[in-house]
């Protein structure tokens, strides 16, 4: 081919494209497929858009066993639609969108069409009697009741504690609790996810500096080796020693950015 006839060609294609492409593009490839919604159970691919999570959940040993018609029945570590299903299609409260078995067989959603927002304690709590796929498995060992009854945070519609499982010697209680009252998430579950997984925590710790104390000797009682009987009072705590504490990703943490850190720090799980 001479270079004339290959100017000429080239025209010739971008005429083409000039009239043609305009109105194919316009048309997505896959617009007039529908996914079959009839079978038991989400049928909607959650992972066509939220790909990222349903890669995170793909590498956890549970949440991920739920399938189409109850929960245990797939193998650990496999993650599909009917995973993201059980927790945000899960709350018997709500009515979602659902077609169920045949075209005419349908509920539209009421208060969530295809997911709702879901606290980790919907089904962890105490007979977790509000979810679908919940069958046990109770946190338990927190005790938020004094912080309610304070009017410090607002009635959790979860139940955390019971005579048996109460959290006396718990040690986050007050992390459960300004959880609750914080509103990224639903209830407590800030908490929940930044000890259970591999969410990235920056904490700015306001430690107190000093320990401070009087000791007196008003009634001195003189022994063989010295003066004793010292009353030590006026307990005190004072002064602010700040420190940083970040946890990255794959669980290390330090208290310099984690950037630079032995280890790969090379993506987002660092
Ligand atoms: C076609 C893409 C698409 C599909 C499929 C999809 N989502 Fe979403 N999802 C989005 C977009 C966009 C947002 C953010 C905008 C919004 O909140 O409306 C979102 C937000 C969310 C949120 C966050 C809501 C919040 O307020 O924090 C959840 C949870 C969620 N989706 C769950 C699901 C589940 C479960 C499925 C499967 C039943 C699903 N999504 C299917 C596009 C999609
Ligand atoms: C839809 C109900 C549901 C929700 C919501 C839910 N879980 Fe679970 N969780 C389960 C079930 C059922 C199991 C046990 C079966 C399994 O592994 O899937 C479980 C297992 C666990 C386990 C392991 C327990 C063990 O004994 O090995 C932990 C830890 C856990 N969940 C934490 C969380 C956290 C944190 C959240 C919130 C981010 C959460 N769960 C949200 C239902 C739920
Ligand atoms: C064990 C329960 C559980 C499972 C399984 C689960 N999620 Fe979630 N998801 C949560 C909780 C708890 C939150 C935080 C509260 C909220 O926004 O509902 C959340 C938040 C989200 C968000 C908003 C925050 C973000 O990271 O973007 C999206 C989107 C989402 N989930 C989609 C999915 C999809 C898609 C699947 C399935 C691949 C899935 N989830 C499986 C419990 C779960
Ligand atoms: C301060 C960190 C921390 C917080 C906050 C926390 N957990 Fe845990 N959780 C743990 C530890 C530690 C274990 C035991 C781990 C082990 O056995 O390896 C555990 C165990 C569990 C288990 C399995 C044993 C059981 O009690 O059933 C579940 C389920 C669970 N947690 C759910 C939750 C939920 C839901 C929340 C939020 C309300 C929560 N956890 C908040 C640290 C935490």
């Amino acid at each position: 081919m001479n270079s004339g006839k290959l100017v000429l060609l080239a025209i010739a294609l971008v005429a083409v494209g000039t009239v043609v492409m305009p109105q194919t593009a316009s048309l997505f490839a896959g617009q007039h497929w529908w996914y079959n919604i009839s079978g038991t159970g989400n049928q909607v691919p959650c992972q066509k858009c939220h790909a990222d999570v349903f890669e995170e959940l793909a590498l956890s040993n549970f949440h991920t066993h739920w399938g189409p018609n109850g929960w245990n029945v797939s193998a650990p570590g496999t993650a599909d639609q009917y995973d993201c299903a059980a927790c945000h299609r899960s709350n018997l409260s709500i009515q979602y969108a659902l077609v169920n078995g045949s075209v005419t067989n349908y509920q539209p959603g009421k208060q969530a069409h295809a997911a709702s927002v879901v606290a980790c304690m919907l089904c962890h709590q105490m007979n977790a009697s509000k979810a679908t796929w919940a069958p046990g498995y109770y946190a338990g060992g927190f005790n938020i009741t004094p912080f309610v009854k304070a009017g410090i945070i607002p009635p959790s519609p979860y139940n955390y504690s019971n005579a048996t499982y109460n959290g006396m010697y718990a040690a986050h209680n007050a992390f459960i609790a300004m959880a609750i009252k914080n509103n990224t998430f639903p209830d407590s579950t800030e908490a929940c996810v930044a000890c259970h997984t591999h969410v990235a925590v920056k904490i700015i710790w306001h430690h107190k500096r000093s320990l401070e104390f009087d000791v007196n000797i008003t009634n001195p009682v003189t022994l063989s080796n010295g003066v004793h009987n010292w009353t030590i009072s006026d307990w005190k705590v004072n002064g602010t020693a700040t420190a940083i504490s970040w946890g990255n990703t794959s669980g290390a943490g330090n208290t310099s950015y984690w950037s630079g850190w032995p280890g790969n720090v090379s993506n987002i799980y660092s």
